[in-house]
Order: structure tokens, then C-alpha cells, then sequence
């Protein structure tokens, strides 16, 4: 990636200076760890489980392994598996997928609304058979999907509701935290989330204590108390030492959060002008920007044009789920998933992290502008 001499180069994320600030915290907790060696559900984790759980507006949280396993996990405790469908978007991170075929059900498909790139509400019924005992909408890019509409939903077919917030750490729609709408609620702490660990690592919220303490059950081999197995169950725990981290974060979270919104925000100050397609937020969300997703037909030189000029950029995610080879045979509803499809080819993730600066997104948006608003024969040679 060539860039100019003077300018230093912008990531798409910034792990580094978070951990700077936090670092003298995060090795004091963890040399109490270790002076302790308390490395399994130590009283971290429970400290963070309860710091997080208010968090979320829930009255339970367990910490998992990571956010694939929390999903994973969550599906076990509504004793879905074999035989059974669960509805989902058609775009996410594969793990969603991923984590319905490891309990053993079929993932079924739904295509998404192209205001918000969440599962299209309007669509979900058509993938309703008598199989269906799922729903799981996924937060995507950190906006929440249409909670209200799909409980509704659910209610009228007696489907369950996990919810995938891996991306919407603190979102919120109409004032409620995502996590705590559906039966449970799916968290990853993965390093590059908005509440990121040091490593893996992932929770599950509910308000609904049975199911809390099978959730815990599930994650720690079956047992309430060592050694005594009380159902077929998985290692699924989250790292004390990675609770250490967390706890350091939660403190800053919020602030994290806002930061990332007025970054968004200058973003659309800046790209206002341009013909890209900048991303809707709904009046009644708290949109958290996991992620800052555009869309243009041309995707790939406007990317190359950017890495010319030291910035990176992503896209979440280049394929429709349903065409991993693992999901190849996964149904579909009869209309396919178009939408999925067109937001596979165009989407560009700009850098989004809270550290950055007014001048770094003008950098970005100038950067976009000057490619998209180049004489169209020239934009098209670049196609
Ligand atoms: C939408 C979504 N769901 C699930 C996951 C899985 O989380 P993890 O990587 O912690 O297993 C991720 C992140 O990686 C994600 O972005």
C-alpha cells in the first residue's frame, strides 16, 4: 500500500490505543489472578457477569467462551437441535450459521431490509413450516433489527427469539439494550467488537433464571458442583483473565460508544454530497457503528483508491451466508435472498474506531469524494 510520506496511515481499527490506556489496570487484575491462580470462573467473571447483565438491562448474564459458543449454547438451553429450522438473516458473520449447525438444526435464510442490511420483517413468515422453532435476528453493524416486529412474530408462531448482539454492544431501540428483547441474548467480546477482550471470549443475557442456570450448566460440564455431571453438556467458560480486561473496559464503554457515533456523524456531514449510500439509522435506535458500512457499485477501486492513500477499509461480508459450502443446501424462502446478494457486491466498511479524529474521517470522506465524484467515463474505466 503506497501512501503519501507525510501522512500516517488509517486502520480500520484501532486495538492499540485502548490498551495503551488501559494497561496498568488490566496487569494489576491479572497479577491478582495469578497471585490467586483463581484462571477458571474465577470471581472476575462473576463480577463482570453482573456489572454486565445491569449493562444489558437483564437480570442474568454468563460469560461463554466466545460469541459463536454463546449462540451455540443458547440454542442448546431451548433444546433446539436435529430436525428443527432457525430463521436468520442472510448476512452475518458465518458464525451465526455456524452455531445453528452445531446444535445440530438446519439454518433457513431470510433476506434483509436494504435501509438497515438487518433481516427483512416483512419476510420472516414466508420461512415459517411447521420445523421452525427459532428466530435469530443479528444487530448487524451495530443497529438493532425490528425487535418489536419480530417478537410479535414469534409470539403468533410460539417460536423461540435468541438475539446475535455480537455487533451492538449497548444499542439500543426505543430506549432497550439489545440482548435483552428475545429469550436470550448472544454477546462476543472478540478483540476488534466494541467491547473487545485480549483474546476470545463471549456472554449470553436473559431474564429468565431456568434458563440462566442451565446456560451455566452448559458452559462448565453439567456441573453444580465438581465432579458431578448433571446433563451432556461443553466447556464453553470465559477466561478469568479475560474478565479482567473486560472489567477495565465496562468502565469506558459508553464513552467508547458516543465517540463512535460523532464519528458517524462527520462521516455523514462529510459524504453528504456524494452520490454513495450512506447507512439509514432508524429514529428509534441507538445505532452503536460497530461498523460504518457504504454502499457504491464501485466497490473495488473505490477500495483501491483508498489503500493508495494508506487508508484501509473492509467489507462485512463479501458472500451471502447461504452460499458457504457448509449452508449450501440450507433452504432459502422462495424468493431468494436479491438483496443479500446486492449488499454483498457494494458494501465498503470505512475505519470506525473511537480514537479517531475529525481530521482522520475528513481524510477518509475526502478520500471516498474524490473518487466518486471523478468524471463518470473515468469511474467506469476504473470498474
Ligand atoms: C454477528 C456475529 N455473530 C457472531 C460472532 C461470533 O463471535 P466470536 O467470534 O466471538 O465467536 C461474530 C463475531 O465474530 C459476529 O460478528
Amino acid at each position: 500500500m503506497s501512501q503519501p510520506a507525510n501522512l500516517a496511515p488509517i486502520p480500520l481499527v484501532d486495538l492499540q490505543t485502548q490498551s495503551r490506556a488501559l494497561k496498568e489496570e488490566v496487569l494489576r487484575r491479572m497479577g491478582d489472578v495469578m497471585d490467586g491462580a483463581r484462571y477458571i470462573l474465577g470471581q472476575e467473571v462473576q463480577e463482570f457477569e453482573e456489572l454486565f447483565a445491569a449493562y444489558c438491562g437483564t437480570d442474568h448474564c454468563i460469560g461463554m467462551a466466545n460469541g459463536t459458543e454463546a449462540i451455540h449454547m443458547a440454542l442448546r438451553a431451548l433444546d433446539i437441535g436435529p430436525g428443527d429450522e432457525v430463521i436468520t438473516a442472510g448476512n452475518s458473520f458465518a458464525a451465526t450459521a455456524f452455531a445453528i449447525a452445531h446444535a445440530g438444526a438446519n439454518a433457513v435464510f431470510v433476506d434483509i431490509d436494504p435501509a438497515d442490511f438487518n433481516i427483512d420483517v416483512s419476510q420472516i413468515e414466508n420461512a415459517i413450516t411447521d420445523k421452525t422453532k427459532a428466530i435469530i435476528p443479528v444487530h448487524l453493524f451495530g443497529q438493532p433489527a425490528r425487535m418489536r416486529e419480530i417478537l410479535a412474530i414469534a409470539r403468533r408462531h410460539g417460536l423461540r427469539v435468541i438475539e446475535d448482539a455480537a455487533q451492538a454492544h449497548g444499542a439500543e431501540l426505543e430506549g432497550q439494550r439489545c440482548g435483552s428483547f428475545g429469550d436470550i441474548g448472544c454477546f462476543s467480546f472478540y478483540p476488534g467488537k466494541n467491547l473487545g477482550a485480549f483474546g476470545d471470549g463471549g456472554a449470553t443475557v436473559t431474564n429468565d433464571p431456568k434458563l440462566a442456570e442451565k446456560l451455566r450448566l452448559l458452559r462448565n460440564y453439567g456441573q453444580r458442583v465438581k465432579n458431578r455431571h448433571d446433563l451432556l453438556a461443553f466447556n464453553s467458560r470465559l477466561d478469568t483473565i479475560q474478565a479482567c480486561v473486560l472489567l477495565a473496559k465496562m468502565k469506558h464503554i459508553e464513552n467508547w460508544t458516543e465517540q463512535r457515533r460523532t464519528v458517524a456523524q462527520w462521516y455523514r456531514e462529510d459524504l453528504a454530497d456524494t452520490n454513495v449510500l450512506l447507512p439509514q439509522e432508524h429514529d428509534d435506535v441507538r445505532h452503536v457503528y460497530h461498523l460504518f458500512v457504504i454502499r457504491t457499485p464501485h466497490r473495488e477501486p473505490l477500495m483501491a483508491a483508498l489503500a493508495e492513500k494508506g487508508i484501509a477499509a473492509g467489507i462485512h461480508y463479501p458472500n451471502p451466508l447461504c452460499t458457504a459450502q457448509p449452508f449450501e443446501d440450507s433452504p432459502t424462502i422462495p424468493m431468494g435472498l436479491p438483496v443479500c446478494k446486492l449488499a454483498a457486491d457494494e458494501i465498503v466498511s470505512l475505519p470506525m474506531y473511537p480514537e479517531m479524529t475529525r481530521d482522520q474521517v475528513s481524510r477518509v470522506a475526502d478520500a471516498v469524494a474524490a473518487f466518486v465524484t471523478q468524471p463518470k467515463e473515468c469511474a467506469s474505466e476504473l470498474v
